[in-house]
This record gives structure tokens, C-alpha cells and sequence, in this order.
């Protein structure tokens, strides 16, 4: 990965519980975030559990340089943003300039604990399909604004090979939001993933959020593996 071929932008321990319906119970487990780059997630959390860990091919690179990106990046995304309103639900947000609040004070707080976060290896460089972790290492893997977002991006070998092996390293369960891609549309490998979870005895459940932010980005995918 070259990080000037990345955009970060981050969301909250909010948005995460909201998007993942995740419980205060919940919030207890060994989780694994794969792909939570700037997000404050793994910070929010690791102040209440220290069985956190966030993986992010962006965490190869230094807080500065990330920090640099996300002054090069910040003001171009709010532009982009600010010219397809249309295609965003303003309620919980209520307009462009509180969306890039919320995402410039998660982005801070994840940059003043990325180095102690390094330390205490609750971020680590791993890049999906490949996990560095032992079988069921978790009880709850979590997947936010990657699989299914990039699915014109990023092809249904790479889906099918990143769920599977998120799947080996949780002992419960699975959740990966949203299930549409960037232009709104249901994501074109969800039924073959769908269908390939089937196969291989996992449940599934497609459970409607409240969260809605991205329009019709109201469903979050559970596989539950026990
Ligand atoms: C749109 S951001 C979402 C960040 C965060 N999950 C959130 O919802 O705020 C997508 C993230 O996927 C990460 N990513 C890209 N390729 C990846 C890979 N092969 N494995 C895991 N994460 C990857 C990017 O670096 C980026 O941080």
C-alpha cells in the first residue's frame, strides 16, 4: 500500500455501536476490527477493554505521515462530500461541517494513541485476506466501511478469502457493515457470499441499523459461527 493512494477518514466508538448494534455486553469481548484506520474505535474502546486490537495496512506508517495525509486528504474529502449531499442521510448529522468535526476529532484521537497503541499491539499491520492470528482468537470480528463498500474495487475472490479467514480467527461471531457499495447499490458479491457462508454450515443474519448515514447503508451482516 501507498499511503498517498489513501484517503483516511474515521469514524467514532458512536457510529461503531450504532453500525454493529454492539451492547455494552458486547464491548467486553476480545474483538477484532480489521481495517479501522484513523478510527477512534480501538482508542474509545481500549478505555474500558484492553481486548482490542485494530489491524490496518495504514499502520506500517508513522503518526506523522499519517497525520500528513489526513491534512492533504481532509479538506478534499469535505469538497467530494459537500457535492453529493444527496447521497447522505443528514439526521443524527445535521450537516457537512458537524460530519467533519466528528471525523477530524476521531482522527486526532486516534493519532495522540497510535504510538502507545503500537506499544501495547492493539494496532497492528495485518492486510486482509491474510490474518496473523491463531484460530479463534476472538469472540467478535468486526469489519466497518471496507468489504462490500469496494466491491467495483476490490473482486469477489478477494471477499470470499477476507470473510473466511475473519471467520477462522473469531470463536462467535462476525459482523461486517455496510453491505452496499459506493454508489449506493447493494453490493454485487453479497449473494455469492451469502450463499458460500451457507455452504459451509455458518448462519447468517441480514439485521436492519439505525444508523443510516449512507443512503439504504442500513444493514449489517452477522455470521454467527457456533
Ligand atoms: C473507509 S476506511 C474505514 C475506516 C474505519 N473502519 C471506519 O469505519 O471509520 C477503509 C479502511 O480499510 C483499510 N484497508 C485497505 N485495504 C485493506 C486490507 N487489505 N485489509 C484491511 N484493511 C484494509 C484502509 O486502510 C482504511 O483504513
Amino acid at each position: 500500500m501507498k499511503l498517498e493512494n489513501v484517503v483516511p477518514w474515521g469514524r467514532n466508538l458512536q457510529e461503531y455501536k450504532d453500525m454493529f448494534e454492539l451492547s455494552s455486553e458486547d464491548l467486553k469481548l476480545k474483538i477484532l476490527g480489521c481495517g479501522d484506520g484513523p478510527s477512534s474505535f480501538n482508542y474509545e474502546v481500549s478505555k474500558i477493554n484492553s481486548n482490542v486490537i485494530s489491524i490496518d495496512p495504514i499502520y506500517q506508517f508513522t503518526k506523522d505521515e499519517i497525520q500528513k495525509r489526513i491534512d492533504e486528504t481532509s479538506l478534499i474529502v469535505s469538497e467530494q462530500i459537500k457535492e453529493n449531499e444527496n447521497n447522505f442521510v443528514w439526521k443524527n448529522i445535521k450537516c457537512v461541517d458537524e460530519l467533519i468535526d466528528i471525523r477530524l476529532k476521531a482522527m486526532s484521537n486516534f493519532i495522540k494513541d497510535f504510538d502507545n497503541g503500537k506499544k501495547e499491539n492493539r494496532y497492528i499491520h495485518n492486510e486482509l485476506p491474510i490474518l496473523s492470528f491463531p484460530d479463534n482468537s476472538f469472540d467478535l470480528v468486526l469489519c466497518s466501511h471496507f468489504l462490500f463498500l469496494y466491491s467495483e474495487h476490490i473482486n469477489l475472490q478477494f471477499h470470499i478469502d477476507s470473510i473466511l479467514e475473519m471467520c477462522r480467527v473469531s470463536k462467535n461471531e462476525v459482523r461486517i457493515f455496510p453491505l452496499i457499495d459506493l454508489k449506493n447499490n447493494k453490493s454485487e458479491h453479497l449473494d455469492y457470499i451469502l450463499d458460500i457462508l451457507k455452504d459451509k454450515g455458518f448462519n447468517t443474519q441480514i439485521v436492519k441499523t439505525k444508523y443510516e448515514f449512507q443512503k439504504l447503508g442500513n444493514e449489517l451482516l452477522i455470521i454467527k459461527l457456533n
